[in-house]
């Protein structure tokens, strides 16, 4: 398959970036530092562009099967009004769109959209605080890609790791599962991965956790 991955410059794009170019596939890796990524292979295409940019998500898509979209925020970023997320995923949709591509995957997180009500009493005031302002984006995030007619799984990972790829995590797909817990970046691009060429997961937002 020919995947774009936006946001492939760094934490869990750059881990789906190395295991879909293991998996096979071709990959397109879109990030503002794209030509920065430290990986070499011939199925892979780094381009350096802005997901808020129409035009330059647009030249992303063209030619290409499937979308990965797992775009972040830093740190200080998160005490601010955040709307990366949904404003990028507007300009995403449109553009998929456009260029015919049905297949989208993405990353928000526990605690975003009707997850939110899964979060344990001790965790909700200090998730509010910091994590707030972005997980407000990321459900408006969702609710744009649950309204659109794309072919979309949204995977919502707990507590990030930087910790090796295991493939012992859990897929949590009904709400009256959902908990928090860790899951490392790469197990996360593992499920992403194998998202490509499966249909199991479309339409549903799993939690994924260890
Ligand atoms: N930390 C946690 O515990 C946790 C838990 C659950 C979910 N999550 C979510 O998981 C996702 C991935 O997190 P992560 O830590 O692996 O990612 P990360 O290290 O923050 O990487 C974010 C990626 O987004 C790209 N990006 C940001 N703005 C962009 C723009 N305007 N255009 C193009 N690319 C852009 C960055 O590349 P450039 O800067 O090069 O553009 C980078 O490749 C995030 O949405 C995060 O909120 C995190």
């Amino acid at each position: 398959m020919r995947v774009l991955i936006i946001g492939a410059s760094k934490g869990i794009g750059l881990e789906t970036t190395r295991q879909a170019l293991d998996a096979g596939h071709d990959v397109r890796a879109l990030a503002r530092s794209a030509t920065a990524i430290a990986v070499s292979n011939p199925s892979l295409e780094k381009m350096r562009g802005d997901a808020l940019k129409s035009e330059n998500v647009e030249a992303a898509l063209v030619g290409v099967d499937v979308v990965i979209q797992t775009l972040g925020v830093g740190l200080g970023d998160l005490f601010q009004p955040v709307h990366l997320f949904s404003d990028a995923t507007r300009v995403l949709i449109v553009a998929m769109r456009r260029q015919g591509v049905k297949r989208l995957i993405c990353v928000t997180g526990f605690g975003a959209g009707d997850s939110r009500a899964s979060i344990s009493c001790l965790q909700r005031l200090p998730f509010q605080i910091v994590f707030g302002r972005a997980y407000d984006d990321k459900s408006l995030q969702e609710q744009l890609i649950k309204e659109s007619e794309l072919d979309w799984t949204i995977a919502r990972p707990g507590v990030l790791t930087s910790g090796p790829r295991t493939g012992h995590y859990r897929i949590l797909s009904e709400a009256s599962q959902w908990r928090n817990g860790i899951i490392s970046r790469a197990d996360v691009a593992e499920f992403l991965v194998r998202q490509i060429g499966d249909q199991t997961y479309i339409r549903k937002t799993p939690v994924l956790i260890n």
